[in-house]
């Protein structure tokens, strides 16, 4: 029987064994998906169990994805431009390989929302871990401004100085802006990166009155359904989106890393993270 695990702490909370164990079934493939809650001291015992073939895939969540990296024998483009690691695989020539699916989850996401990207200024709340492989995607998908605010300035302005030595080299890769938390400059999209949602009550405090119409409202968090944010941001009139589908369409790129087999996304699967 393979066995699969997904890595961080807290981890309680996550529903990758939910999805990945439905897949799993439902494609009759002999395998088992754990959850593991564990310290930076533990992360060199799971490369060793991944070399081992004591476990034959991991996934990686908030806040390893870095930290994971010196243990790994190769990055993926998106993940060594991301710095950032969700999937991991030995391949058959005994390579371990980090993978990024969260820059593919988020892109399939707004494809999803039939929103087009192209041409759009964007405005990014936080600079966490999640925050790189947003940035990439937005990039990938073409729009035309990005600025980053962050609680605390120096990790927006690390992030601004990252994309910026990398946008040089890049046709249409426009430079980061960064501008002081609590500024609103304008935008046809803001995206809450910020962990600020996962508890009902937590409010981002944000002056939001003065943004205008028609923009799009996006949350990485999908438990709330609907953060204090996003009520916000359709009380205003706007169109508003959850972390769902990126999380969903991250599993699905994990998923076929590692069985190589496109699982589908039905009802079930929808109604699971419910
Ligand atoms: P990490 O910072 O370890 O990468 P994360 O969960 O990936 O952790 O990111 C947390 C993000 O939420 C950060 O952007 C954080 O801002 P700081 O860099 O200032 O810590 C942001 N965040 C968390 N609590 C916040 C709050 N009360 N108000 C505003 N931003 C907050």
């Amino acid at each position: 029987m393979n066995k699969y695990l997904v890595i961080g702490n807290p981890i309680e909370h996550s529903l990758s064994p939910l999805i990945h164990n439905y897949w799993i079934k439902k494609n009759n493939i002999k395998a088992i998906y754990d959850k593991k809650k564990l310290s930076s001291d533990d992360l060199k015992d799971i490369i060793i169990k991944i070399r081992d073939k004591n476990i034959n895939g991991v996934n990686v969540t908030v806040p390893f994805k870095k930290e994971i990296i010196p243990y790994l024998d190769k990055l993926t483009l998106d993940a060594e431009a991301t710095q950032s690691v969700n999937t991991i695989l030995l391949t058959t020539e005994g390579k371990i390989v980090g993978h990024n699916t969260d820059i593919g989850g988020f892109e399939n996401a707004i494809k999803d929302t039939g929103y087009n990207l192209s041409g759009k200024k964007i405005l990014i709340l936080g600079s966490g871990g999640v925050t790189a492989s947003i940035i990439f995607a937005l990039y990938n998908m073409k729009v035309s401004s990005i600025t980053l605010t962050n609680r605390t300035k120096t990790k927006a302005e690390y992030l601004q100085n990252f994309f910026n030595s990398i946008a040089e080299k890049k046709n249409g890769w426009n430079e980061i802006k960064v501008v002081e938390w609590g500024e609103m400059p304008e935008f046809d999209m803001i995206i809450n990166t910020t962990s600020v949602g996962l508890n009902n009550d937590d409010n981002l405090n944000l002056d939001f009155s003065k943004i205008g119409k028609n923009k799009f409202f996006y949350d990485v968090i999908y438990n709330p359904k609907e953060t204090n944010f996003l009520r916000q941001g359709k009380d205003l009139g706007n169109k508003t989106e959850n972390g769902k589908k990126m999380f969903i369409f991250q599993a699905v790129e994990a998923f076929k890393i590692w069985h190589n087999i496109q699982p589908e996304i039905n009802e079930e699967v929808n109604n699971l993270l419910d």
